[in-house]
């Protein structure tokens, strides 16, 4: 099994990104043949300032390495690095119906929310299911908000075959009948549980908001955002809402398993204020982001090694996308 993810390098990671996504990406890579990846051409789409965008591609991928990746048993790329991605995103753009593109949440989200509708964002999913076509992916681990992209690969992938291999059945995507695809139509798989983290306001946690706790930001600047949370004006002794509690939410994803039946029997019992249930969250953020926190100072004083990381991650996944590119432009005549 392939598996294939990537994070866009469009800011500072925050707790919605790591237990929506890079959680996941991590626990993966031991199940199967892993490729994550900086998507930092996604990136230009919002990033619009050079040393920024070098800067937040070199971040993201110290995020990666200091949340568990391990380059031994991943492969860890910069999506810029690959040449092979640009060329099949033209190819595949030739049979990508607008229409697709017209209705795609995220686009019209992201107009919705003020960003400028340009070409490149508007595009934005033909390039993604490239970035997942190109590596013959199987699997790719997703927050729910990327469903839909999954949706329009598959199409594509679909279209692109039917359109290019003679007698080829979509429900035999793998040739097993008949003649076997050129791009192979990718699966999603979305972690339910903790599909929407909120913000210190409660909304949904999203640097768009500006309501985000960092993973890797200073310290007291991020407990105290964790200290400000909002919360209502339940008394002290009285049980505490479930229902639309951001704290109760965090609390939940990010306590120990071993502590949460208390934390959980205590919060719905009263006795204990909201100060004392932040203290427990600052808590918990010690507990699993001291150890990445370490690492990322450690990897941010060696850009040489992660410089070194990217570019064996890149030869690896070229190795990948030459066969599949080759293929598929001799099955256009180019
Ligand atoms: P932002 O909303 O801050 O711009 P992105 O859209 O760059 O974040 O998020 C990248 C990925 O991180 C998303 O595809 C999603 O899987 C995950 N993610 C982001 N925010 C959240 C959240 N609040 N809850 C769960 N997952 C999230
Ligand atoms: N669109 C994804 C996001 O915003 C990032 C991304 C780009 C991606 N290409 C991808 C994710 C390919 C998975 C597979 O989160």
């Amino acid at each position: 099994m392939r598996i294939l993810s990537g994070v866009q390098s469009s800011g500072q990671l925050h707790l919605g990104n790591y237990y929506g996504a890079l959680r996941q990406f991590v626990a993966m890579q031991n199940e199967g043949e892993a490729l994550y990846f900086i998507a930092n051409l996604h990136a230009l789409n919002s990033v619009r300032d050079p040393v920024q965008a070098k800067k937040l591609t070199f971040d993201t991928a110290v995020a990666f390495l200091a949340l568990g990746l391990d380059p031994s048993r991943a492969v860890l790329f910069r999506q810029s690095d690959i040449p092979e991605v640009p060329e099949l995103y033209w190819i595949l753009g030739t049979v990508v119906p607008v229409s697709n593109l017209e209705r795609a949440h995220s686009y019209k989200d992201k107009i919705d929310k003020g960003q400028s509708p340009d070409f490149g964002l508007f595009a934005y999913p033909v390039l993604m299911a490239v970035d997942i076509m190109l590596y013959d992916s199987d699997v790719v681990p997703v927050g729910k908000d990327q469903v839909q992209h999954l949706e329009f690969a598959r199409d594509w992938a679909t279209k692109f075959n039917v359109t290019y291999v003679p007698k080829y059945d979509p429900a035999d995507p793998e040739g097993k009948k008949g003649p076997k695809g050129l791009l192979k139509p990718p699966r999603a798989l979305v972690q339910e549980e903790t599909a929407l983290i909120p913000g210190v306001d409660g909304q949904k946690m999203s640097k768009t908001y500006g309501n985000t706790i960092e993973l890797f930001a200073e310290i007291k600047a991020t407990e105290k955002k964790m200290m400000g949370i909002k919360t209502d004006s339940t008394a002290v002794e009285s049980p505490k809402p479930v229902e639309g509690s951001a704290l109760y939410q965090l609390l939940k994803v990010m306590a120990p398993a071993s502590e949460w039946a208390a934390l959980d029997a205590s919060w719905r019992q009263g006795g204990q204020g909201y100060g004392y249930y932040k203290k427990k969250l600052v808590e918990c953020f010690h507990v699993t982001f001291d150890g990445p926190r370490k690492r990322y100072e450690e990897l941010q004083a060696d850009p040489a090694e992660v410089e070194r990381i990217l570019k064996a991650g890149a030869a690896k996944a070229r190795e990948y996308a030459a066969p599949v590119l080759a293929r598929v432009r001799t099955a256009v005549g180019l």
